[in-house]
C-alpha cells in the first residue's frame, strides 16, 4: 500500500462515488439548515399532554433517535425511547409523541411502526426525503419534515436529528437549542479544517487513526450518558463506510463482563485496536475506570487510542467525536481500496425482502 495514499486528495475524491467526503465537509451547513430551515413550516397541533417520546427508525435513520435519547437524559421530563422494529412497545398511545424517521421513506419496519402508531392514536411527526412515508403522512394529515435527498442516510445525521430537538423545544420540553446548534456549527467548521482530506497525514488525526485501524479489528468504547451513542456510531460507520467489522461497548458496564475477555486467544486479541472515547462530562469514577481498564488490557491488544471530545456544549462535544469517527471510517475505506459510499449488501437485502411484496 502507498504509505501516503490518504494524501492523494484527487484519488480520494475519485474513489468516493457517493460524495461522502463532500457530505462531511458540508456537515456544519447541514446542521445549520436542520435547525433554521427544515422545521420552519411545521404545524404542531394541540393535543393531549405527552408523557413519553418514541423515535422509530433503523440504521442511519435511528442513530439520531439515540442522540436525542442521551441529549434528553438530564434535560427532559419525559422518557425517550428508540424503537428499531416493526412493532411498537405496548405503552405507546395518545400520550406518545412519535418521530417516524426514514431517510428513504421506504423502510418496511418503520412503515409498519408508523401504521401501528396511527392505530394507537399517537401524535406523529415524520422525517423523510419522501417515499411511502411521505405519501402516508400526506394522506393521514400527519405533519412531516422534508429532508433533502441525495445523501446516504448515515451522512444525513444532522438533518435527521436536529429537527427533533427543535420540535421538542417548540413543545416546551427543552430549551436553548438554537444557541447550542450555533456553537455546534462553528465548532464543526473548526474541526473540518483539521480533518479534511486536504490536511496531510502528519497533522490529520483521523488519517492517523485510520492507519492504526487498518488491518485491525476496531473495538470502540464510550461512556454511559455521554459518548455511548458515539461508540455505536463509530462501529456503524466503520461497518458501512469501510465495510469492515467493528464492535462497541460502554463503561461502566463493560467493566463487569467484557473486560474479563482479554486473556485468550492471544493471537486474536493482538488484532484488536481499542478506541476509547473520552468526554470531560464522563462521571469521575468512569474516568478512573478508563485509566485502570486501559492498563489491564494494553499489553494484550494490538493498540489503544484515546479520542477526546472538544467544544463547549453537549452537542458540540458529541458531534466532535462523531465527526472524528466519520472521517476516520471514510479514510479507512480508502486504505482498504474501497468506495465508502455504497452499501450494496443492505440494498441487496432490502430487494430480497421486497421480492414477496412485503408479505
Ligand atoms: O445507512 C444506511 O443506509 C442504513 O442504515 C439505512 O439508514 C437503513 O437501512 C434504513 O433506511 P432509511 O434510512 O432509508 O429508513
Amino acid at each position: 500500500m502507498d504509505a501516503k495514499l490518504l494524501d492523494n486528495v484527487q484519488l480520494l475524491y475519485e474513489k468516493d462515488s457517493k460524495g461522502m467526503l463532500k457530505a462531511l465537509a458540508e456537515l456544519p451547513h447541514q446542521c445549520y439548515l436542520a435547525c433554521w430551515e427544515l422545521p420552519g413550516r411545521l404545524e404542531l397541533a394541540d393535543s393531549a399532554p405527552i408523557s413519553n417520546i418514541v423515535v422509530t427508525g433503523l440504521g442511519g435513520s435511528a442513530i439520531g433517535g439515540d442522540l436525542l435519547r442521551v441529549y434528553c437524559l438530564d434535560r427532559c421530563s419525559v422518557p425517550v425511547l428508540v424503537n428499531r422494529d416493526y412493532t411498537l412497545p405496548a405503552f405507546v398511545g395518545p400520550d406518545t409523541l412519535l418521530f417516524a424517521v426514514s431517510y428513504s421513506g421506504n423502510t418496511e419496519e418503520t412503515l409498519s411502526a408508523y401504521q401501528q402508531a396511527r392505530q394507537k392514536g399517537a401524535r406523529i411527526v415524520a422525517l423523510t426525503t419522501g417515499g411511502r412515508l411521505a405519501e402516508l403522512a400526506n394522506q393521514d394529515g400527519v405533519p412531516w419534515i422534508k429532508i433533502p435527498a441525495g445523501l446516504q442516510p448515515r451522512a444525513a445525521t444532522g438533518f435527521l436529528f436536529i429537527p427533533t430537538l427543535v420540535v421538542l423545544e417548540k413543545l416546551g420540553f427543552i430549551s436553548g437549542v438554537e444557541k447550542e446548534v450555533q456553537e455546534l456549527v462553528e465548532h464543526l467548521k473548526t474541526l473540518q479544517r483539521n480533518l479534511a482530506p486536504e490536511v496531510p497525514q502528519e497533522s490529520n488525526s483521523a488519517k492517523q487513526l485510520a492507519l492504526k485501524l487498518h488491518g485491525r479489528i476496531p473495538v470502540v468504547w464510550g461512556a454511559s450518558g455521554t459518548s455511548e451513542v458515539v461508540a455505536q456510531r463509530w462501529k456503524g460507520q466503520i461497518n458501512e463506510n469501510a465495510k469492515a467489522p467493528a464492535y462497541w461497548n460502554i463503561l461502566p458496564e463493560l467493566n463487569h463482563n467484557e473486560l474479563v475477555g482479554f486473556q485468550v486467544p492471544p493471537e486474536i486479541l493482538r488484532q484488536l485496536h481499542i478506541v476509547i472515547l473520552r468526554d470531560p462530562d464522563d462521571h469521575p469514577r468512569v474516568q478512573k475506570r478508563v485509566d485502570i481498564t486501559r492498563e489491564i488490557i494494553a499489553s494484550a491488544v494490538g493498540g489503544v487510542t484515546e479520542v477526546s471530545a472538544s467544544g463547549g456544549g453537549r452537542l458540540a462535544r458529541t458531534f466532535s467525536l462523531i465527526y472524528s469517527g466519520d472521517y476516520t471510517s471514510v479514510y479507512l475505506a480508502f486504505l482498504y481500496g474501497l468506495d465508502p459510499g455504497p452499501v450494496e449488501v443492505i440494498d441487496y437485502l432490502k430487494r430480497a425482502l421486497a421480492s414477496d411484496g412485503g408479505r
